[in-house]
């Protein structure tokens, strides 16, 4: 192995959401904590990506930047090589990450009132990115069948309406780690077009795959599905780069696009920070053998925390991860409260992990596990939460 995931590198004190907050939000201080919640890893990233940054400050002047072709080149060609997607390069925009992506493709393609479809449990922020923009949750809930969700396009038959403008949909799924086969992704993108529907297809998490899984770019589907499909995609989650607050959207439909790049302008929204396509554009360049070494260490981790569940956690069960590095965990059969559960992971293991209910329904009485991180820190954190759970 060339890089090194095993050294833990203290976070605490550097402005970090996942550390410096976590005492705010969950009651765990950072003195003795650990933070295995919000979806960054405690991981460097390749190292030409610090020294892309570094040449940067050694120039010294950060004027506005301009100049996206190579980052966007970047993008195409990892597309290509990765996922055998080929995409132009003005299909992209960038804006500031995805969350701000889905808010503006919202306002886009939206009007108050209208109804957008999630599949719950999801990831929490675009329940707030519908509300927030006057518009209605369609809560198409995901089933549970032998042990991994499914999609539920029966319920959304009954559920969808002539007022059902989008579909957000999560691939890989976050939490639950779903890497949607073609087949699923095609009867659903058949299902949205048969009624009009958009769908926005964050696919973020599309480099995490397992072995023996494969992700499916919906919009590689064909021409027909493209046209109703706008992809959300990052270098943030692949290589540890959420700082970088830089995200692509990329539609292939020049209507769809236009009133996409509208929006984007109308709220001012002309570019990234300089710092993110440099970052991006170093990790997608010169990042794919730290990504086969991190894919084999996360899987590892995966392992761990799924092994220990199953033998020292009674009641507790991981649902088995496709994708992503996010465990979800099952208290259920523990027939402890939802309050009782967190306050064993929160005042006596003291970690930090997302709460279930965050999600939406389906949440209840689960939590999110981040394991992207040195394997003694997880260890450390699965210790402490078996001795949580000792009955
Ligand atoms: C499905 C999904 N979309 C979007 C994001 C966040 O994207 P960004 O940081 O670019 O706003 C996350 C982060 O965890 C995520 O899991």
């Amino acid at each position: 192995m060339t890089y090194d995931f095993d050294t833990i590198i203290d976070r605490r004190g550097t402005q970090s959401l996942k550390w410096d907050s976590m005492e705010d939000r969950y009651g765990v201080s950072p003195d003795d904590g650990l933070a295995m919640w919000l979806a960054d890893m405690e991981f460097l990233p390749p190292p030409e990506v610090n020294d892309a940054i570094r040449r940067a400050v050694d120039h010294g002047i950060h004027g506005y930047p301009g100049d996206l072709a190579s980052y966007h080149n970047s993008i195409v060609n990892w597309m290509e090589h990765r996922h055998g997607w080929k995409i132009e390069p003005n299909w992209i925009s960038t804006t500031h990450g995805i969350v701000n992506a889905v808010n503006l493709l919202i306002q886009a393609f939206c009007e108050p009132g209208d109804k957008v479809v999630v599949q719950p449990p999801v990831y929490y922020p675009f329940f707030g990115a519908i509300t927030s923009n006057g518009c209605e949750v369609i809560n198409n809930r995901l089933v549970r069948i032998d042990g991994r969700y499914r999609m539920d396009l029966e319920d959304l038959d009954g559920l969808a309406g002539p007022a059902t403008r989008m579909l957000i949909l999560c691939s890989p799924h976050n939490p639950g780690g779903r890497v949607w086969t073609r087949t699923e992704l095609e009867t659903l993108a058949e299902f949205c077009l048969d009624r009009n529907i958009i769908i926005v297809s964050d696919e973020i998490h599309h480099d995490l795959v397992y072995e023996g899984f494969n992700h499916t770019v919906l919009a590689s589907l064909g021409p027909e599905i493209a046209s109703r499909v706008i992809t959300c995609t990052s270098a943030s989650k692949t290589f540890n780069l959420a700082g970088a607050m830089t995200g692509n959207v990329i539609i292939s439909d020049d209507s769809l696009r236009r009133r996409f790049k509208l929006q984007m302008s109308r709220c001012g929204i002309h570019g990234p920070n300089s710092f993110g396509p440099l970052m991006a554009s170093a990790a997608y360049n010169h990042g794919e053998q730290w990504l086969k070494e991190l894919l084999n260490y996360l899987q590892r981790n995966r392992d761990r925390v799924d092994s220990v569940v199953r033998d020292s956690l009674p009641g507790v069960t991981s649902m088995p991860l496709e994708g992503t590095y996010l465990s979800w965990l099952d208290f259920w059969g523990t027939g402890l409260s939802m309050e009782e559960i967190v306050s064993r992971v929160q005042d006596e293991a003291r970690l930090a992990l997302n709460l279930g209910p965050t999600f939406g329904p389906g949440g209840d009485k689960h939590m999110r596990l981040n394991f992207a991180c040195p394997r003694p820190m997880l260890d450390e954190a699965l210790e402490r939460l078996v001795s949580a759970f000792r009955v």
